[in-house]
Protein backbone atom coordinates (compact mmCIF):
# COMPACT_ATOMS: atom_id res chain seq x y z
CA UNK A 1 0.00 0.00 0.00
CA UNK A 2 1.32 3.41 -0.90
CA UNK A 3 -0.93 5.96 0.10
CA UNK A 4 1.57 9.13 0.41
CA UNK A 5 -1.55 12.21 1.50
CA UNK A 6 1.06 14.67 0.36
CA UNK A 7 1.78 13.61 -2.83
CA UNK A 8 -2.60 13.62 -3.47
CA UNK A 9 -2.44 16.79 -2.05
CA UNK A 10 -0.23 18.31 -4.65
CA UNK A 11 -2.43 17.41 -7.21
CA UNK A 12 -5.59 19.88 -6.18
CA UNK A 13 -4.56 23.35 -6.87
CA UNK A 14 -7.22 25.03 -4.43
CA UNK A 15 -5.61 23.32 -1.56
CA UNK A 16 -2.01 25.09 -2.20
CA UNK A 17 -3.72 28.53 -0.45
CA UNK A 18 -2.95 26.63 2.49
CA UNK A 19 -6.32 27.08 4.42
CA UNK A 20 -7.80 23.50 5.88
CA UNK A 21 -10.05 22.15 3.93
CA UNK A 22 -12.74 20.46 6.25
CA UNK A 23 -16.01 20.17 4.00
CA UNK A 24 -15.45 17.92 1.89
CA UNK A 25 -19.66 16.51 3.05
CA UNK A 26 -20.16 19.50 1.52
CA UNK A 27 -18.39 19.34 -1.90
CA UNK A 28 -14.49 18.16 -2.86
CA UNK A 29 -11.97 20.06 -4.43
CA UNK A 30 -10.57 18.60 -8.04
CA UNK A 31 -7.58 17.13 -8.98
CA UNK A 32 -5.04 18.70 -12.09
CA UNK A 33 -5.73 15.66 -13.89
CA UNK A 34 -9.77 16.87 -13.83
CA UNK A 35 -9.07 20.22 -14.19
CA UNK A 36 -6.97 19.38 -17.68
CA UNK A 37 -9.82 16.86 -18.90
CA UNK A 38 -12.25 19.22 -18.99
CA UNK A 39 -10.07 22.04 -20.45
CA UNK A 40 -9.22 19.86 -23.02
CA UNK A 41 -12.65 18.74 -24.04
CA UNK A 42 -13.55 22.70 -24.35
CA UNK A 43 -10.14 23.43 -26.13
CA UNK A 44 -10.33 20.55 -28.52
CA UNK A 45 -13.71 21.53 -29.59
CA UNK A 46 -17.31 19.46 -28.16
CA UNK A 47 -19.98 18.63 -30.51
CA UNK A 48 -23.37 17.81 -30.06
CA UNK A 49 -23.94 13.72 -30.55
CA UNK A 50 -24.69 11.78 -33.97
CA UNK A 51 -22.86 13.92 -36.19
CA UNK A 52 -20.04 12.51 -38.60
CA UNK A 53 -16.92 14.85 -37.64
CA UNK A 54 -14.62 14.30 -35.06
CA UNK A 55 -15.36 16.52 -32.67
CA UNK A 56 -19.19 14.85 -32.82
CA UNK A 57 -17.49 11.84 -32.45
CA UNK A 58 -15.32 12.76 -29.66
CA UNK A 59 -18.12 13.85 -27.35
CA UNK A 60 -19.94 10.17 -27.83
CA UNK A 61 -16.54 8.67 -26.84
CA UNK A 62 -16.32 11.04 -23.44
CA UNK A 63 -19.99 9.89 -22.40
CA UNK A 64 -19.23 6.26 -22.93
CA UNK A 65 -16.29 6.51 -20.95
CA UNK A 66 -17.36 8.22 -18.50
CA UNK A 67 -21.12 5.80 -17.92
CA UNK A 68 -18.14 3.22 -17.73
CA UNK A 69 -16.45 5.11 -15.20
CA UNK A 70 -18.96 5.09 -12.83
CA UNK A 71 -20.05 1.81 -13.54
CA UNK A 72 -16.28 0.92 -12.31
CA UNK A 73 -16.49 2.84 -9.60
CA UNK A 74 -20.00 1.89 -8.29
CA UNK A 75 -19.76 -1.64 -9.20
CA UNK A 76 -22.81 -1.34 -11.62
CA UNK A 77 -22.67 -4.29 -14.35
CA UNK A 78 -22.14 -2.47 -17.33
CA UNK A 79 -21.91 1.38 -18.79
CA UNK A 80 -25.92 0.88 -19.99
CA UNK A 81 -27.27 1.10 -16.11
CA UNK A 82 -25.15 4.45 -15.82
CA UNK A 83 -27.69 7.25 -16.16
CA UNK A 84 -26.08 10.94 -15.71
CA UNK A 85 -28.14 14.10 -14.78
CA UNK A 86 -27.20 17.73 -13.36
CA UNK A 87 -27.51 16.51 -9.80
CA UNK A 88 -28.49 14.17 -7.40
CA UNK A 89 -31.62 16.00 -6.36
CA UNK A 90 -32.77 16.76 -10.00
CA UNK A 91 -32.21 12.67 -10.87
CA UNK A 92 -33.80 11.18 -7.75
CA UNK A 93 -36.80 13.65 -8.92
CA UNK A 94 -36.51 12.40 -12.48
CA UNK A 95 -36.63 8.89 -10.96
CA UNK A 96 -39.42 9.59 -8.53
CA UNK A 97 -41.89 10.61 -11.05
CA UNK A 98 -41.72 7.76 -13.42
CA UNK A 99 -41.32 5.27 -10.89
CA UNK A 100 -44.55 6.52 -9.26
CA UNK A 101 -46.11 6.59 -12.63
CA UNK A 102 -48.05 3.15 -11.69
CA UNK A 103 -48.62 4.20 -8.04
CA UNK A 104 -52.19 4.02 -6.58
CA UNK A 105 -54.25 5.08 -3.53
CA UNK A 106 -53.27 2.50 -0.75
CA UNK A 107 -49.78 1.72 -2.40
CA UNK A 108 -47.11 2.52 0.27
CA UNK A 109 -43.69 4.43 0.31
CA UNK A 110 -41.00 4.36 2.88
CA UNK A 111 -38.72 7.04 3.81
CA UNK A 112 -36.22 7.89 6.73
CA UNK A 113 -35.82 10.68 8.97
CA UNK A 114 -31.86 10.36 8.63
CA UNK A 115 -31.68 10.83 4.61
CA UNK A 116 -30.99 13.80 3.25
CA UNK A 117 -34.17 15.63 1.71
CA UNK A 118 -33.56 15.28 -1.67
CA UNK A 119 -34.22 11.70 -0.80
CA UNK A 120 -37.46 11.93 0.89
CA UNK A 121 -38.92 15.10 -0.69
CA UNK A 122 -39.50 13.69 -4.13
CA UNK A 123 -41.04 10.48 -3.29
CA UNK A 124 -43.09 12.06 -0.50
CA UNK A 125 -44.64 14.60 -3.48
CA UNK A 126 -45.11 11.68 -5.74
CA UNK A 127 -46.59 10.14 -2.92
CA UNK A 128 -49.00 13.00 -2.49
CA UNK A 129 -50.58 13.46 -5.87
CA UNK A 130 -50.73 9.11 -6.36
CA UNK A 131 -52.80 9.26 -3.24
CA UNK A 132 -50.00 6.72 -1.67
CA UNK A 133 -49.33 7.10 1.90
CA UNK A 134 -45.33 7.96 3.25
CA UNK A 135 -44.44 5.78 6.39
CA UNK A 136 -41.14 7.37 7.77
CA UNK A 137 -38.96 5.44 9.89
CA UNK A 138 -37.15 7.15 12.92
CA UNK A 139 -33.29 6.57 14.06
CA UNK A 140 -32.24 7.16 17.46
CA UNK A 141 -31.34 10.39 18.65
CA UNK A 142 -28.77 8.96 21.43
CA UNK A 143 -27.08 6.76 18.83
CA UNK A 144 -27.76 8.39 15.43
CA UNK A 145 -28.44 4.99 14.52
CA UNK A 146 -30.93 3.66 11.79
CA UNK A 147 -31.53 0.24 13.44
CA UNK A 148 -32.82 -2.17 10.76
CA UNK A 149 -35.73 -2.76 12.07
CA UNK A 150 -37.25 0.48 12.47
CA UNK A 151 -37.72 0.15 8.40
CA UNK A 152 -38.37 -3.28 7.71
CA UNK A 153 -41.13 -3.25 9.90
CA UNK A 154 -42.63 -0.59 7.66
CA UNK A 155 -42.66 -2.23 4.95
CA UNK A 156 -45.31 -4.90 3.55
CA UNK A 157 -47.54 -5.86 0.89
CA UNK A 158 -48.61 -2.42 -0.59
CA UNK A 159 -45.16 -1.36 0.04
CA UNK A 160 -43.36 0.08 -3.55
CA UNK A 161 -40.47 1.81 -2.94
CA UNK A 162 -38.35 2.54 0.09
CA UNK A 163 -35.54 5.11 -0.33
CA UNK A 164 -32.89 5.35 2.28
CA UNK A 165 -29.38 6.15 2.47
CA UNK A 166 -26.07 4.21 2.29
CA UNK A 167 -24.79 7.00 5.13
CA UNK A 168 -26.15 10.26 7.08
CA UNK A 169 -24.48 13.83 5.55
CA UNK A 170 -25.46 14.81 9.04
CA UNK A 171 -24.06 12.56 11.45
CA UNK A 172 -22.10 9.64 9.61
CA UNK A 173 -24.06 6.94 10.40
CA UNK A 174 -24.30 4.10 7.53
CA UNK A 175 -27.65 1.99 7.88
CA UNK A 176 -27.60 -1.71 7.05
CA UNK A 177 -28.45 -1.06 3.55
CA UNK A 178 -28.56 -4.83 1.75
CA UNK A 179 -30.61 -6.05 4.89
CA UNK A 180 -33.20 -3.22 4.11
CA UNK A 181 -33.16 -4.00 0.56
CA UNK A 182 -33.88 -7.30 1.17
CA UNK A 183 -37.10 -6.81 2.87
CA UNK A 184 -38.43 -5.20 0.45
CA UNK A 185 -37.27 -7.41 -2.45
CA UNK A 186 -39.25 -9.80 -0.25
CA UNK A 187 -42.84 -7.80 -0.94
CA UNK A 188 -41.65 -6.78 -4.05
CA UNK A 189 -40.64 -3.20 -3.61
CA UNK A 190 -37.55 -1.33 -5.03
CA UNK A 191 -35.05 0.05 -3.00
CA UNK A 192 -33.56 3.58 -3.93
CA UNK A 193 -30.70 4.33 -2.25
CA UNK A 194 -28.58 7.91 -1.69
CA UNK A 195 -25.20 6.93 -2.27
CA UNK A 196 -24.06 10.47 -2.10
CA UNK A 197 -22.12 10.24 0.94
CA UNK A 198 -21.28 6.75 1.19
CA UNK A 199 -19.48 6.75 -2.31
CA UNK A 200 -15.94 8.55 -1.69
CA UNK A 201 -15.76 6.99 1.37
CA UNK A 202 -16.70 2.97 0.47
CA UNK A 203 -16.04 0.49 -1.75
CA UNK A 204 -19.19 0.37 -3.54
CA UNK A 205 -20.74 -2.76 -5.01
CA UNK A 206 -24.31 -1.56 -5.58
CA UNK A 207 -25.18 -5.29 -6.10
CA UNK A 208 -24.25 -6.72 -2.74
CA UNK A 209 -26.11 -3.41 -1.41
CA UNK A 210 -29.20 -4.68 -2.60
CA UNK A 211 -30.10 -1.50 -4.05
CA UNK A 212 -31.87 -1.22 -7.46
CA UNK A 213 -31.36 2.19 -7.83
CA UNK A 214 -28.26 4.07 -6.36
CA UNK A 215 -27.74 7.83 -6.69
CA UNK A 216 -23.90 9.48 -6.23
CA UNK A 217 -22.59 12.80 -7.60
CA UNK A 218 -19.40 13.60 -8.65
CA UNK A 219 -18.48 16.59 -6.21
CA UNK A 220 -18.42 15.09 -3.48
CA UNK A 221 -15.94 12.65 -5.22
CA UNK A 222 -13.27 14.97 -6.85
CA UNK A 223 -15.14 15.29 -9.59
CA UNK A 224 -17.36 18.42 -11.24
CA UNK A 225 -21.24 19.06 -10.60
CA UNK A 226 -22.58 16.15 -12.22
CA UNK A 227 -25.26 13.75 -10.58
CA UNK A 228 -25.60 9.88 -12.04
CA UNK A 229 -28.15 7.10 -10.65
CA UNK A 230 -26.99 3.57 -11.36
CA UNK A 231 -29.31 0.57 -11.82
CA UNK A 232 -28.63 -2.19 -10.61
CA UNK A 233 -29.79 -4.07 -13.65
CA UNK A 234 -30.35 -2.83 -17.03
CA UNK A 235 -33.49 -4.06 -17.31
CA UNK A 236 -34.52 -1.85 -14.36
CA UNK A 237 -33.76 1.30 -16.64
CA UNK A 238 -35.69 -0.42 -20.00
CA UNK A 239 -38.82 -1.15 -18.32
CA UNK A 240 -39.64 2.67 -17.37
CA UNK A 241 -40.04 5.22 -19.83
CA UNK A 242 -40.26 8.88 -18.20
CA UNK A 243 -41.19 11.91 -20.26
CA UNK A 244 -39.07 13.55 -22.78
CA UNK A 245 -39.22 15.43 -26.18
CA UNK A 246 -40.44 13.81 -29.11
CA UNK A 247 -37.18 13.30 -31.05
CA UNK A 248 -34.72 12.58 -28.02
CA UNK A 249 -33.31 9.07 -28.25
CA UNK A 250 -35.54 6.23 -27.38
CA UNK A 251 -33.22 3.94 -26.12
CA UNK A 252 -32.37 3.67 -22.47
CA UNK A 253 -29.90 5.15 -20.92
CA UNK A 254 -30.48 8.13 -22.87
CA UNK A 255 -33.98 8.45 -22.50
CA UNK A 256 -33.90 9.56 -19.12
CA UNK A 257 -31.43 12.28 -19.73
CA UNK A 258 -33.10 15.66 -20.30
CA UNK A 259 -31.27 18.00 -23.14
CA UNK A 260 -27.63 17.93 -24.00
CA UNK A 261 -24.88 16.07 -21.24
CA UNK A 262 -22.44 18.59 -20.20
CA UNK A 263 -19.38 16.57 -22.10
CA UNK A 264 -16.77 18.59 -20.55
CA UNK A 265 -17.64 17.37 -17.15
CA UNK A 266 -18.06 13.61 -17.76
CA UNK A 267 -14.59 14.10 -18.99
CA UNK A 268 -14.36 15.28 -15.59
CA UNK A 269 -16.35 12.68 -14.38
CA UNK A 270 -13.59 9.69 -15.56
CA UNK A 271 -10.64 12.18 -15.27
CA UNK A 272 -11.70 11.91 -11.18
CA UNK A 273 -12.64 7.96 -11.12
CA UNK A 274 -9.12 7.33 -12.45
CA UNK A 275 -7.69 9.65 -10.11
CA UNK A 276 -9.33 7.67 -7.06
CA UNK A 277 -8.04 4.43 -8.64
CA UNK A 278 -4.76 5.89 -8.36
CA UNK A 279 -4.45 7.28 -4.70
CA UNK A 280 -2.58 4.11 -3.77
CA UNK A 281 0.14 4.76 -6.00
CA UNK A 282 1.11 0.76 -5.71
CA UNK A 283 -2.20 -0.52 -6.75
CA UNK A 284 -2.18 -3.03 -9.66
CA UNK A 285 -5.17 -4.75 -12.27
CA UNK A 286 -7.96 -2.63 -14.00
CA UNK A 287 -9.79 0.05 -12.53
CA UNK A 288 -11.79 -1.78 -10.48
CA UNK A 289 -8.84 -3.38 -8.91
CA UNK A 290 -7.23 -0.39 -8.51
CA UNK A 291 -10.10 1.31 -7.34
CA UNK A 292 -10.76 -0.98 -4.57
CA UNK A 293 -6.71 -1.28 -3.18
CA UNK A 294 -6.98 2.80 -3.03
CA UNK A 295 -10.24 2.78 -1.32
CA UNK A 296 -8.44 0.59 1.29
CA UNK A 297 -5.71 2.93 1.79
CA UNK A 298 -7.98 6.28 1.99
CA UNK A 299 -10.38 4.16 4.14
CA UNK A 300 -7.37 3.72 6.46
CA UNK A 301 -6.34 7.36 6.33
CA UNK A 302 -9.63 8.68 6.88
CA UNK A 303 -10.22 6.60 9.71
CA UNK A 304 -7.12 7.53 11.60
CA UNK A 305 -7.50 11.13 11.20
CA UNK A 306 -11.68 11.00 12.30
CA UNK A 307 -10.13 9.36 15.67
CA UNK A 308 -8.10 12.26 15.94
CA UNK A 309 -10.32 14.51 15.47
CA UNK A 310 -13.01 12.64 17.79
CA UNK A 311 -10.77 12.24 20.32
CA UNK A 312 -9.59 16.03 19.97
CA UNK A 313 -13.22 17.18 20.23
CA UNK A 314 -13.99 15.41 23.11
CA UNK A 315 -11.04 17.08 24.86
CA UNK A 316 -12.79 20.71 24.51
CA UNK A 317 -15.07 20.77 27.14
CA UNK A 318 -17.27 23.56 25.34
CA UNK A 319 -17.75 21.43 22.62
CA UNK A 320 -20.36 18.95 22.23
CA UNK A 321 -20.61 16.12 19.38
CA UNK A 322 -23.88 15.03 18.26
CA UNK A 323 -24.48 11.67 16.48
CA UNK A 324 -22.76 8.03 17.19
CA UNK A 325 -20.91 8.13 20.46
CA UNK A 326 -18.57 5.93 18.50
CA UNK A 327 -16.48 6.76 15.54
CA UNK A 328 -19.05 7.46 12.82
CA UNK A 329 -18.73 5.14 9.34
CA UNK A 330 -18.01 8.17 7.21
CA UNK A 331 -15.54 10.57 8.41
CA UNK A 332 -17.95 13.60 9.40
CA UNK A 333 -17.94 14.98 12.73
CA UNK A 334 -21.04 17.25 13.97
CA UNK A 335 -21.43 19.54 16.61
CA UNK A 336 -21.91 22.35 18.47
CA UNK A 337 -19.81 25.04 20.85
CA UNK A 338 -21.47 26.52 24.22
CA UNK A 339 -22.59 29.82 23.46
CA UNK A 340 -22.36 29.97 20.30
CA UNK A 341 -24.54 29.80 17.12
CA UNK A 342 -22.90 27.66 14.08
CA UNK A 343 -22.42 30.78 12.20
CA UNK A 344 -20.66 32.68 14.88
CA UNK A 345 -18.17 29.33 15.16
CA UNK A 346 -17.50 28.70 11.41
CA UNK A 347 -17.00 32.42 11.06
CA UNK A 348 -14.07 32.46 13.74
CA UNK A 349 -12.79 29.21 11.99
CA UNK A 350 -13.13 31.30 8.57
CA UNK A 351 -10.83 33.93 10.29
CA UNK A 352 -8.63 31.10 11.34
CA UNK A 353 -7.80 29.75 7.71
CA UNK A 354 -10.08 26.86 8.55
CA UNK A 355 -13.01 26.32 5.97
CA UNK A 356 -15.68 23.62 7.93
CA UNK A 357 -19.08 24.00 7.06
CA UNK A 358 -22.60 25.08 8.93
CA UNK A 359 -26.27 24.66 8.64
CA UNK A 360 -29.14 22.04 8.80
CA UNK A 361 -27.35 20.04 5.67
CA UNK A 362 -30.86 19.72 4.02
CA UNK A 363 -30.93 16.30 6.36
CA UNK A 364 -34.88 18.35 7.47
CA UNK A 365 -35.94 15.96 8.86
CA UNK A 366 -33.52 14.80 11.06
CA UNK A 367 -33.22 18.57 12.56
CA UNK A 368 -36.15 18.01 15.59
CA UNK A 369 -35.35 14.40 16.55
CA UNK A 370 -31.73 15.53 17.55
CA UNK A 371 -33.64 19.01 19.10
CA UNK A 372 -31.81 21.41 16.24
CA UNK A 373 -33.34 24.54 14.63
CA UNK A 374 -33.01 24.93 11.15
CA UNK A 375 -29.88 26.78 11.69
CA UNK A 376 -28.62 22.94 12.08
CA UNK A 377 -24.88 22.71 13.62
CA UNK A 378 -21.32 23.10 12.91
CA UNK A 379 -19.95 20.20 10.08
CA UNK A 380 -16.28 19.26 10.23
CA UNK A 381 -16.01 16.33 7.03
CA UNK A 382 -12.68 14.52 5.93
CA UNK A 383 -11.70 13.17 2.89
CA UNK A 384 -8.71 11.41 1.16
CA UNK A 385 -6.62 14.36 0.53
CA UNK A 386 -7.10 15.90 4.35
CA UNK A 387 -4.22 15.98 6.27
CA UNK A 388 -3.07 15.87 10.25
CA UNK A 389 -2.50 19.72 10.17
CA UNK A 390 -5.88 20.33 9.09
CA UNK A 391 -7.67 18.72 11.96
CA UNK A 392 -4.58 20.42 14.08
CA UNK A 393 -5.90 23.63 13.01
CA UNK A 394 -9.34 22.78 13.25
CA UNK A 395 -8.54 21.83 17.08
CA UNK A 396 -6.34 24.65 17.92
CA UNK A 397 -8.91 27.31 16.58
CA UNK A 398 -11.86 25.77 18.77
CA UNK A 399 -9.85 25.85 21.64
CA UNK A 400 -9.81 29.60 21.25
CA UNK A 401 -13.64 29.42 21.91
CA UNK A 402 -13.40 28.33 25.10
C1 LIG B 1 -26.42 12.54 1.42
C2 LIG B 1 -26.73 13.54 0.34
N1 LIG B 1 -27.70 13.27 -0.53
C3 LIG B 1 -28.02 14.11 -1.52
C4 LIG B 1 -27.35 15.29 -1.69
C5 LIG B 1 -27.74 16.18 -2.82
O1 LIG B 1 -26.82 16.06 -3.86
P1 LIG B 1 -26.84 17.07 -5.09
O2 LIG B 1 -26.21 18.34 -4.61
O3 LIG B 1 -26.04 16.39 -6.14
O4 LIG B 1 -28.27 17.26 -5.47
C6 LIG B 1 -26.32 15.63 -0.80
C7 LIG B 1 -25.60 16.90 -0.94
O5 LIG B 1 -24.94 17.35 -0.06
C8 LIG B 1 -25.99 14.72 0.23
O6 LIG B 1 -25.01 14.97 1.10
Amino acid sequence: MAFDVEQVRAQYPALADGRAWLDAAAGTQVPQPVIEAMSEVLRGGASNLGQPYGSSRRSGEVVAQARTAVADLTGAPGPECVVFGPSMTALTYRFAAVLADGWTPGDEVVVTRLDHDANVRPWVQHAWRAGALVRFADFDPETGQLPVERVTELIGERTRLVAVTAASNLLGTAPDVAAIAARAREVGALTFVDGVQHTPHADVRVAELGADFYATSAYKWSGPHVGAVVAADAWQLENLHPDKLAPAPDESPSRFELGTLPFEALAGVTAAVDHLAGLDAEASGDRRERLAASRKAVLAHEEELIGRLCDGLAQLPHVRRLGPPQLPSTPLALFSVDGRTPAEVTAHLAERGVNVSQGNSYAWEALAPLGLGAEGAVRASLCHYTAEQDVRALLDALAELG
